[in-house]
């Protein structure tokens, strides 16, 4: 539904009248409500930039680019504009499964055409969409005579923020994200000193840069986040840190031989994002990422469905059970498969994960040979694979498959078709990939364009087995699961994990009052919340959860996915009056509000579930308590519901008292509103239930 020029204003500044057609300097374009204004301009080098307002203050003053090629000049000065295109677009789709049903695609879009003004002539475009919440850009490049094989050496892309802006960031590591983030102004951050974190097992953090998505915040309170969408045969892209002009530089991730990106033209980059908002909660609400990604591809998508999770999976990480077989302890065994089998029926639990299930474990980590230990069809003896399918199906459970690659990426790929099959025989449709360790072959970084394409061959290729795909130690997401609605979901964080064995403590208390604002804007994220058992001092005295136990609960809407485990043990959840939550809460949703929130503070989220009248809500603190106030006029006006609000009691704290809680049951209707009550590393969780549902 493309509108001609019309829809859209372009102002010309500086016009130079040529006899043979206009030469237009300086282009102007916004976003459909006319809050954002985007200027591109060429400068008196012929270098192309681009500056962005918001309402009348400029977000990002004059930023440019340079794609540096190898063996072949740079491109970035020298440009003057061929032609340039305006647009409009205004659609509403709907999502196979998310955060909301029906999401509006609306943006005003400004195509110019680039060309050197030497003989090479090579042209490129660059590409703007003006949402009411960001904006969008990335470039293009046609075949061209003088640009055929390309090896990019780097993009530089400038970002030139205006002021010296508070930042939340982990350091620009191109084979891990799992950093805690941190708060400092611009000028401070020191990427360079999260260097040699000792329980990551692969980490290369190259220079003072950091990931996105990378969220910023104005003294004069603009909030601002950069990220990319639809990263597809191209590598990631890190920023780098020039504190003296305050400015972001795009630097992708490379491999040891120097190359960025390998490709060949016509080729488009991925495009960068830039959200913009008042609050906090504005970059949250957005889903331009979505907008900024293709069409679902997959025709039939009967076989993806959003679910509830338990696993053969906590128990490892606090060392009940191992992986391995050789320890004694083995955790996927038959037997053990079957009780969670077993309490996932019995509660209403859609899926159970095993891990371990395969032989190979005993070498599979802290050595550089891991070539060819793990095959993904051959279970360990103590473990019928066949039995437990069965046994699963019977109880209308599914058997969410565990691939563990290791990173060694030839054995993966060579096996991979032969291990789909095996799922797809079996009746399977989820598999958690992981990719811990360094990337074999050496040379190679995660997020580097050969593992970006490694990660897009497997989810087209889980595509054709009907497999969905929740991914570990993976490439960040950037919308790509509009077009391929199997891909679920993905860690990409420093996950629940941490707090089982991570020597430096665990995730801190404000560490998820920072991640919706920051990775959550990415995608959703498989965190594993509902831990119970906060100390599990049966297993580890050394460590514990840094939350309180309805903080956990509250995890299940503040933290979307639309696979949510319960990661505890079932014999932490037996019993519990608390799991109710666990059972009542929707995975898939029509509709998702924040309701409040500050970076690295606090933040509460309602969602809808989809198909239901029900709504559920999360609120979350830091290591301080807080009282929220929330009006209930989200609820349909006129209809009574039951509130079952699951909240800290007075004497609840994430260190000293994390599992005192409270459940109580109120009626409520939209004109109520709840003042909630947060202890120091707590949260509240709320299902409201339509009265007689
Ligand atoms: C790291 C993953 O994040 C975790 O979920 C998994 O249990 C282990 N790797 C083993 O694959
Ligand atoms: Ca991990």
């Amino acid at each position: 539904m493309k509108h001609p020029a019309l829809a859209i204003i372009i102002f010309l500044f500086c016009i130079l009248f040529i006899q043979c057609g206009s030469k237009i300097e300086t282009l102007e374009t916004t976003s459909p409500d006319e809050n954002i204004k985007v200027n591109f301009f060429i400068s008196d080098e012929g270098r192309a930039g681009y500056l962005i307002h918001y309402l009348d203050k400029k977000v990002i003053d004059t930023s440019y680019f340079r794609f540096d090629f190898q063996n072949q000049t740079s491109l970035g000065k020298n440009l003057e504009i061929l032609n340039s295109y305006t647009s409009s677009f205004d659609e509403t789709w709907e999502t196979v499964w998310g955060e909301q049903r029906f999401i509006r695609n609306n943006y005003n879009e400004l195509k110019v055409e680039l060309k050197e003004k030497d003989k090479s002539g090579r042209r490129c475009f660059i590409v703007f969409r003006v949402f009411d919440d960001g904006v969008g850009f990335r470039f293009e490049f046609p075949h061209q005579q003088n640009l055929k094989d390309v090896v990019i050496l780097d993009e530089n892309t400038q970002f030139n923020l205006t002021g010296d802006h508070n930042c939340w960031w982990i350091p620009g590591d191109w084979d891990i994200y799992e950093h805690l983030f941190n708060t400092t102004r611009l000028s401070e951050i020191d990427a360079l000193s999260k260097r040699g974190h000792e329980s990551l097992a692969q980490t290369y953090i190259p220079e003072n840069a950091v990931s996105a998505p990378v969220t910023l915040k104005s003294d004069s309170g603009i909030y601002i986040s950069i990220l990319e969408a639809n990263l597809t045969n191209y590598s990631e892209m890190t920023l780098k840190v020039d504190k003296e002009n305050l400015l972001f530089q795009s630097e992708l991730v490379g491999n040891d031989s120097g190359i960025k990106v390998k490709t060949e033209t016509p080729f488009v980059t991925p495009w960068r994002l830039i959200l913009i908002g008042d609050e906090a909660g504005d970059l949250v609400s957005s889903r331009t990422i979505l907008n900024l990604n293709e069409p679902n591809v997959i025709e039939d998508v009967s076989w993806i469905k959003p679910t509830k999770y338990i696993g053969i999976w906590w128990e490892m990480h606090v060392g009940k059970s191992t992986w391995d077989m050789k320890s004694g302890r083995h955790g996927a065994t038959t037997k053990n498969a079957k009780r969670y089998i077993d309490f996932a029926s019995k509660n209403g639990i859609g899926a159970v994960l095993i891990e371990g299930w395969n032989t190979g474990w005993e070498n599979w980590f802290g050595t550089h040979d891991r070539e060819g230990i793990f095959d993904f069809v051959t279970p360990y003896p103590d473990y019928d694979l066949k039995e437990v399918v069965r046994y699963a199906n019977g109880k209308n459970v599914q058997i969410i498959m565990h691939h563990e690659t290791s990173a060694a990426i030839m054995t993966y790929e060579k096996q991979m078709d032969t291990a789909f099959a095996l799922c797809r025989s079996l009746g399977i449709h989820v598999i958690k990939t992981g990719y811990v360790g360094q990337i074999l072959p050496d040379g190679e970084y995660h997020f580097g364009q050969w593992m970006v394409n490694h990660f897009t061959n497997v989810m087209k290729k889980a595509a054709e087995y009907q497999i969905m795909i929740n991914v570990h130690e993976g490439i960040k997401q950037t919308g790509l699961r509009r077009t391929y609605p199997n891909m679920m979901s993905a860690e990409g964080l420093r996950g629940q994990e941490f707090n089982a064995w991570s020597p430096d403590g665990g995730n801190p208390p404000e560490h998820l009052t920072i991640i919706p604002f920051t990775r959550m804007l990415a995608g959703p994220i498989d965190y594993t919340p509902g831990i119970f058992d906060i100390k599990f001092d049966k297993y580890k005295k050394e460590n514990q959860v840094n939350t309180t136990l309805t903080h956990q609960l509250a995890l299940y809407v503040v933290i979307y996915s639309p696979f949510q485990m319960a990661a505890d043990l079932p014999e932490n959840y037996e019993g519990h009056p608390a799991f109710q939550f666990n059972r009542d809460v929707g995975v898939d949703w029509d509709t998702s509000i924040v309701l409040n929130g500050e970076i690295g503070d606090f933040i509460t989220i309602i969602r809808k579930e989809r198909n239901t009248d029900k709504w559920f809500l999360g609120s979350i603190t830091d290591e301080n308590e807080r009282v929220v106030k929330v009006s209930l006029d989200f609820l349909e006006e006129g209809k009574e519901y039951i509130a079952k609000i699951y909240s800290d009691a007075d004497d609840s704290h994430w260190d000293k008292n994390p599992t005192s809680y409270r459940i109580e049951n109120k009626n409520v209707s939209s004109v109520d509103s709840l003042e909630l009550k947060l202890a120091p590393g707590g949260g509240t969780a709320i299902s409201f239930i339509p009265l007689g549902e």
